[in-house]
């Protein structure tokens, strides 16, 4: 890599211990909070081209769909009705992260986990029940506010508990349970469809109850990170904890820069507005430019609308849901290769080849359907061999994506936080996050009908724009302690100049050694 992307690794401290049972179990449970969130993208979607689903609650919608006879296949699903139903939770999910920041800093990653677990169940209950429109309303809500709590504080435990050598691959355990209960969702829809007395999209719905059980159960059985809990004032026990989670008695270096990076948060009345100082701007600027650019590689238009693309694209309503299945399995393999590759080859590399395969495959794409469907949308009889194209290229653009944006979007905002704005800022994060899901979601069916195979080169335009971005202003953060995580900025050519050594007088919040740590960096 080059000299732009900071220090590498290896920057002085290592602490001891290693990979423990205890600790690999417990992020195993936390990263099922992904669970509610992958479950719910996958859903709506499939639920929404039901047909028994839409005479009950968007008959309108569904008599406009059935009377529209006319052959521009770009524009027979733009309904803004429809997909006010799917992005709604990602609105609700915005207003809980921010709620959940104060929870997560104040009560600890736990408790916001547990409320993430039990607000999503009870939306699912009630959608799975649902006798009327506003009924689904509330249960969407209910859900988005779960999503947003999970969202808020899950990466943040990963990322806490982990040992650091090992902190990507966790992290990404995350975005994996993301990504198997989107497939999971899938499935569900392909079959549920298929339920005869058209009631299946309360299944679907409903389903959404059992991973909310998962993450609600599993997250009153763990422990909070002693990050949290020196936070919180509570030093011995969290001494204990990080015994018992390193599995070494030795963790005093560890634990020193711990409370010294907690000394510092305490200072901070307003995590907020203390974003805004002149050091914070390199996280303030990753806290919002990452998960902006993440839902502007169109990976959702995949996710959300697979089966109404690839109906689109002239694929009967079965072998439409099927493809969607697909791309899902292509989405959970190519997640665990990221979870091997994280750690051992860096972000930075991850992020700019995921890149560049997107970019291809996105160019690929819009040159098929652009030279069948044209401007017209009418593409007449479509050969076999051109299907297995299209499905081939999205599947390698969505491989691209689950091995670097998809896992590193959660996982980088996660790591780079100090933590007296920790909090705060991964709630910029997922607010920004779930904004942009909300536009994409909300705008894609409209501007396909617009721009058609163009939408394509749309969302290729900013996957060049994003890849310069990581090239210049991303640091590589792979192997490097979470809370000594300042040094990356201080040596990078274009972030060194917002931190300066004033504000770290003892070589850093994060060298706990009273400055010894600044000859490290
Ligand atoms: C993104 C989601 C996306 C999913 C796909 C996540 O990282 O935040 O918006 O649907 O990846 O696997």
């Amino acid at each position: 890599m080059p000299a732009v992307g900071g220090i590498g690794p290896g920057t002085g401290k290592e602490y001891p211990g290693s990979l423990t049972p205890f600790v690999t179990v417990t992020c195993i449970v936390a990263a099922m909070g992904g669970l509610i969130f992958g479950y719910d993208i996958g859903i709506s979607g499939g639920v929404t081209t039901m047909t028994p689903f839409l005479q009950k609650f968007f008959r309108k919608v569904w008599e406009k769909k059935e009377a529209d006879k006319s052959t521009n296949q770009y524009c027979q699903y733009d309904s803004q009705t429809l997909t006010m139903f799917t992005s709604s939770l990602y609105l609700a999910a915005l207003l809980a992260s921010l709620v959940a920041s104060t929870v997560t800093r104040k009560l600890g990653r736990k408790l916001s986990m547990l409320l993430g677990g039990l607000l999503f169940f009870a939306g699912a209950l009630i959608n799975g029940f649902a006798k009327a429109v506003w009924m689904l309303i509330v249960g969407r809500l209910l859900l988005g506010f779960g999503v947003g709590f999970a969202n808020q504080s899950v990466p943040l435990y990963l990322s806490e508990m982990a040992p650091y050598r090992y902190r990507g691959a966790l992290n990404i355990g995350f975005q994996l349970s993301i990504t198997v209960g989107i497939l999971i969702a899938n499935v569900l829809n392909y079959f549920f469809a298929k339920i005869k007395g058209g009631w299946g999209w309360r299944l679907s719905l409903g389903g959404a109850m059992v991973p909310a059980l998962i993450i609600t159960v599993g997250s009153l059985f763990l422990p909070d990170t002693p990050n949290s809990m020196i936070e919180r004032g509570q030093t011995e026990e969290a001494r204990e904890k990080l015994k018992r989670i390193r599995g070494i008695d030795d963790v005093d270096e560890e634990f020193r820069d711990l409370v010294v990076a907690s000394d510092a948060s305490k200072l901070v009345e307003h995590p907020w507005r203390n974003l805004l100082q002149r050091k914070y701007r390199p996280h303030l600027t990753m806290a919002i430019l990452i998960p902006f650019f993440q839902q502007l590689t169109g990976i959702n238009v995949i996710m959300f609308y697979a089966p109404v693309l690839f109906n689109t694209i002239g694929f009967g309503d079965d072998a439409s849901l099927m493809s969607a299945v697909i791309t899902g399995v292509v989405n959970v393999a190519a997640t665990v290769v990221s979870i091997y590759g994280v750690d051992k080859w860096g972000r930075r590399f991850l992020f700019l080849e995921g890149g560049a395969q997107m970019l291809i495959c996105q160019a690929v794409v819009a040159a098929c359907i652009g030279a069948k469907f044209g401007v017209s949308g009418n593409p007449g009889d479509l050969p076999k061999w051109y299907a297995i194209v299209v499905v081939l290229f999205i599947c390698i653009y969505v491989s691209g994506f689950a091995w670097s944006w998809g896992p590193l979007g959660w996982l980088v905002p996660s790591e780079i936080f100090p933590l007296e704005i920790r909090s705060a800022a991964q709630s910029i994060n997922v607010s920004v996050n779930m904004l942009f899901t909300f536009a994409v979601a909300q705008v894609f069916l409209t501007m396909l009908c617009h721009l058609k195979f163009g939408l394509f080169l749309f969302f290729a335009f900013f996957v060049v724009l994003m890849s310069i971005f990581i090239y210049y202003f991303l640091p590589e953060t792979k192997g490097i302690p979470i809370e000594e995580m300042n040094q990356v900025w201080k040596s990078h050519w274009y972030w060194s100049r917002f931190v300066e050594d004033l504000d770290y007088p003892n070589g850093g919040v994060e060298m706990g050694k009273g400055g010894q740590g600044s000859k490290n960096v």
